[in-house]
């Protein structure tokens, strides 16, 4: 039943917070975004822009049995909401549909791509199986030392931090009002949310108490002649060629809370992605971050009502620059639609009812 909702409060500025936000605004709500800092420089700046649904949700982190059909739903949408986007502020967000290259050297590696290609074919998710040659012909600066290797056609990447100022130039369009408060919770903030129709919640961290945050390390060097073209990946490490830097990264840090890098996780995973790249390992670096992933114990979000007046979105762990797209659509369509699917319904706060695991 169509809801009778036109006033909508967003709380949390991140990707997944302003995407949701522009969808309800382009249906036509009229939406105010909480957060106390600038919108999107938290975990939505530090990621990596990868739009990765065979590698992150087909892979070992990979622990809810719908996500890879979410984040392949998702990955489906990508290529019309940045089109929207540039129709609606004429940024170029950078979307790069080049195949990502999954290269392997050692054993662990090895299996590690078997377990991909097993759980891939389960799906049909299409690849193709690289020798080191074939894999040094689609991108010179690979080392000829490495084994073998997969293509996925459908991991693609964005500049995430092109599309961190595409969101906030739109939202701007539509009207939606940022507002720089800090909201602590429901009952805390009575006064203020009572004004809206509904809250959607899609802070990253701490909402449901179903969550925990897994804290990344990156960093970056400058394009360089010889660079790898295509997003190059080996277990959790990645090296993202962007127009105007290569990200490299990231460790993975459970409960992790410091704000700083610490120079041994930065040298190891140079010399990780090195030994797939060998000319990174002299570039001078450029930036070097840390950001927060926020997880859940089955490493996908939570999506969905949680009660008459709230909503949430968050918990997207490793994809929330993938997720955006398919979770502004579920959002929209549960606040001013009241609608859902069998595949949203997945991610509802109702498969935590045992309790969190
Ligand atoms: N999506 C890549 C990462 O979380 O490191």
């Amino acid at each position: 039943m169509k809801r009778m909702v036109h006033n909508i409060a967003v709380v949390g500025a991140g990707v997944i917070g302003m995407s949701c936000a522009l969808e309800m605004a382009r249906r036509g709500a009229r939406v105010t975004i909480f957060d106390p800092e600038p919108a999107g420089f938290g975990t939505s700046w530090a990621a990596a822009g990868m739009i990765a649904p065979a590698f992150e949700a087909a892979g070992g982190a990979a622990r809810h049995p719908r996500l890879l059909d979410l984040c392949l739903e998702s990955g489906r949408l990508w290529p019309q909401f940045v089109a929207d986007l540039k129709s609606d502020t004429r940024i170029d967000t950078g979307l790069v549909s080049r195949p990502t290259l999954v290269a392997t050297i050692t054993d662990d590696d090895r299996a590690a791509m078997d377990g991909l290609m097993a759980a891939l074919l389960k799906k049909s998710v299409p690849f193709d199986l690289l020798t080191a040659a074939e894999m040094v012909a689609i991108d010179p600066s690979l080392s000829p030392d490495i084994a073998s290797g997969i293509a996925l056609p459908t991991d693609m990447q964005v500049d995430n931090r092109r599309l961190v100022l595409a969101l906030r130039a739109a939202l701007v369009k539509y009207e939606v009002e940022f507002i720089a408060r800090r909201i602590r919770d429901h009952s805390a903030d009575r006064a203020m949310l009572a004004r809206f129709d509904a809250t959607v919640w899609s802070r990253g961290h701490v909402e449901t108490g179903l969550q925990a945050t897994v804290r990344g390390q990156a960093f970056s060097v400058a394009p360089y002649a010889g660079a790898p073209r295509h997003v190059v990946r080996r277990g959790a490490h990645y090296i993202v060629p962007k127009r105007d830097r290569l990200v490299i990264g990231a460790t993975s840090e459970p409960g992790e809370l410091s704000t700083t890098t610490d120079a041994r996780s930065i040298a190891r995973l140079r010399q990780e992605i090195s030994e797939l790249v060998p000319s990174l390992a002299n570039q001078p670096e450029l930036e070097q971050w840390v950001g927060f992933r926020p997880s859940t114990s089955d490493h996908a979000p939570i999506l969905g009502q949680t009660s008459d007046h709230d909503f949430v979105a968050t918990g997207h762990y490793r994809n929330g620059i993938l997720l955006a797209p398919v979770t502004a659509k579920v959002i929209a369509d549960a606040v001013l639609d009241g609608t859902s699917s069998d595949l949203a319904d997945a991610f509802s706060t109702k498969r935590f009812a045992a309790g969190p695991a």
